[in-house]
């Protein structure tokens, strides 16, 4: 009836299609960007847990959450980016509402900024997570890039990023990622994001802030400074969170998106047109996933729990990052993989090019997404040696 033609598959998800097609047994899957421990499980985390079984025996009805969700998460979220008792939260200039993943809270966020900015264009970091074009084209937005990955250095590309955002007209979107660059793992250093809130200041740009991986990269009140940054400055915020990497609630799609205003009259209002777009989009958010993060973070040994485990998965990541190029330097000298070790997060940008990353996967089974993103959390202390012997091969 349509005669349409295939759609291309999604470069990440569709990537782990073929690795669970694959029957090799030692396959390895570095493409999504989801936590395995040391056995290449990804676990479901003790708090999570014990706050399930807490849910399973005082869970009364099933009747839907309000357009906003969860009403703890709000003030939860608030607390993990902004900190308890911060003068935002006392104002009540942020206003948060629940969403399906970050990924919904980005898709809630375009379909507002959309309306509220239909002329603006939207700038997004070269390179950006896939799935942030194909939000923001989905929502009518003209997207541009502002270069930000320097392939010399291997570092951020302050110069560039700065011309890029002179660029910019008055009123644009800009993406910036809170923390643990996705796919590069290169952060904004603290220079770069003050740089960043004037330019912000003085072209009237909305920053709208990912923080999928708060927590990932040097633990939970170091990972929000850069937020902290254009918050200081007095800049209007949207924040996307993502409670599916640092809780491990995938599955659950749990997210946030917090909009930050110079006063509470404007968040309330800004906040009832964000309502507004979630309505048209899935009317409310589902209720387990919430549930969860607002009974861990509402009991005190259960949030000791989590912030426990969330350092243990930081650690293990970091551990097999410098094992890695530890062991690859043991193994060739064609490339210094130290740059790695400057990386943060649960993703490596390798500098492995679409050619290597293909003889990996038909060589080696072992799965790296086209870009070269690596996701270190993949890596064990049982696969890093073949997976070191393959890659130095390539090289
Ligand atoms: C990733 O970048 O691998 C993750 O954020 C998962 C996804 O949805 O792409």
């Amino acid at each position: 009836m349509f005669h349409l033609d295939l759609a291309p598959a999604d470069p990440i998800l569709g990537l782990t299609e073929t690795f669970n097609a694959d029957t090799h047994p030692d396959k390895i899957n570095l493409g999504v960007g989801v936590y395995q421990d040391a056995n290449g499980r990804t676990p479901v985390l003790a708090a999570v847990k014990q706050a399930e079984t807490l849910l399973l025996e005082t869970e009364t009805s099933k009747g839907y959450l309000p357009i906003p969700g969860v009403p703890e998460i709000a003030s939860y979220t608030q607390e993990l980016l902004f900190g308890e008792q911060h003068a935002i939260i006392e104002q009540a200039r942020a206003k948060t509402a629940q969403t399906p993943g970050g990924t919904g809270a980005l898709r809630v966020a375009a379909d507002f900024l959309k309306r509220a900015k239909p002329n603006a264009t939207l700038w997004l970091s070269d390179p950006s997570w896939t799935n942030h074009h194909t939000i923001f084209q989905a929502a009518g937005f003209s997207v541009q890039s502002y270069r930000y990955y320097d392939k010399i250095s291997q570092g951020l590309d302050a110069e560039g990023l700065v011309a890029d955002l002179e660029r910019t007209s008055k009123g644009d979107i800009v993406i910036l990622h809170g923390c643990c660059h996705n796919p590069s793992g290169i952060d904004l250093n603290k220079e770069a994001w003050e740089t960043i809130a004037s330019q912000a200041k003085v072209k009237e740009l909305v920053c709208l802030v990912d923080f999928a991986y708060q927590g990932f990269g040097d633990g939970l009140e170091k990972d929000r400074e850069g937020l902290h940054v254009l918050l200081d400055a007095g800049l209007a915020v949207l924040v996307a969170s993502s409670f599916s990497k640092n809780f491990g609630l995938y599955n659950e799609r749990v997210g946030a998106i917090t909009i930050v205003e110079e006063t509470e009259n404007d968040a309330t209002n800004t906040f009832s047109h964000i309502q507004a777009a979630i309505r048209a989009i899935y009317s409310s958010p589902p209720a387990h996933g919430g549930n969860v993060v607002a009974t861990i973070l509402g009991n005190a040994s259960l949030r000791d729990l989590w912030i426990k485990e969330l350092g243990e998965m930081r650690t293990r990541i970091s551990t097999m990052r410098q094992a890695f190029v530890q062991q690859m330097a043991v193994r060739q000298q064609v490339v210094d993989f130290d740059f790695i070790n400057h990386q943060k997060g649960m993703f490596s940008f390798s500098g492995l090019t679409q050619e290597q990353v293909l003889k990996l996967r038909e060589d080696n089974h072992i799965y790296i997404v086209g870009s070269g993103r690596i996701n270190v959390a993949g890596i064990t202390p049982s696969n890093i040696e073949p997976l070191c012997d393959a890659v130095a091969r390539v090289l």
